[in-house]
């Protein structure tokens, strides 16, 4: 059986750091789950027809880490038909020997709820917004509105919304350096393997 590590958690809270440092670690294949949603959005038109008509070249777009992409990303994910068209995909990557890691809102409580290691990271809005204020040269106080606008809309969906697995370990990253968030991870995983 193929390991998984399931990471979910709010934009910019490194989960996505974590999640690419985990899989170098352990050798595992990764999946950013967020990226097929961006595409979805980024696609266009009927969002249920993108979904199932994704390709790899949707998800190669370097247009898809923009905040007005994270923004359409977050508004076609609440559509359930949209989600289910995305779900076979996951499962396959996820089944995927040794073993991987996907990380995005749902993949402990929905995509793979038998995980055994699932991680909730989170850090204060703050740090976020000036986070991702800084990778993408934007302005911080116009970032954590938009951070804000978006986690509301992903915690408040009806269909798979963000919120922890109830055996999900939480990492607080509002303190950690990168090196250090990376290392409370890894000695999850240690511990459950
Ligand atoms: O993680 P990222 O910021 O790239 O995700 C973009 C948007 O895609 C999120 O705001 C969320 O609405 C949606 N998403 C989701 N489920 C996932 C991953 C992302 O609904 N597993």
């Amino acid at each position: 059986m193929p390991f998984v590590i399931a990471i979910d958690g709010p934009a910019a809270s490194g989960k996505g750091t974590i999640a690419r440092a985990l899989a170098r670690h352990f050798g595992f294949h990764h999946l950013d789950t967020g990226l097929l949603y961006r595409a979805t959005g980024a696609r266009g038109g009927d969002p249920v027809c993108a979904a199932r008509a994704l390709s790899p070249a949707d998800l190669a777009r370097p247009d898809l880490r923009s905040a007005e992409a994270g923004q359409a990303a977050s508004r076609i994910a609440a559509i359930p038909e949209v989600r289910a068209a995305l779900v076979a995909f996951q499962h396959r990557f996820a089944a995927q020997e040794p073993g991987a890691v996907l990380d995005g809102r749902d993949i402990g409580t929905v995509i793979c709820p038998d995980a055994p290691v699932k991680l909730y990271v989170v850090a204060s809005d703050e740090v976020r917004a000036a986070r991702r204020a800084a990778e993408l040269g934007a302005d911080p106080a116009a970032m954590l509105v938009q951070l804000r606008d978006r986690d509301r809309r992903d915690s408040e969906r009806a269909a798979a919304p963000l919120r922890p697995a109830d055996d999900a370990v939480l990492i607080d990253t509002s303190d950690m350096g990168i090196d250090e968030a990376i290392a409370a991870a890894i000695a999850v995983v240690d511990r459950a393997r």
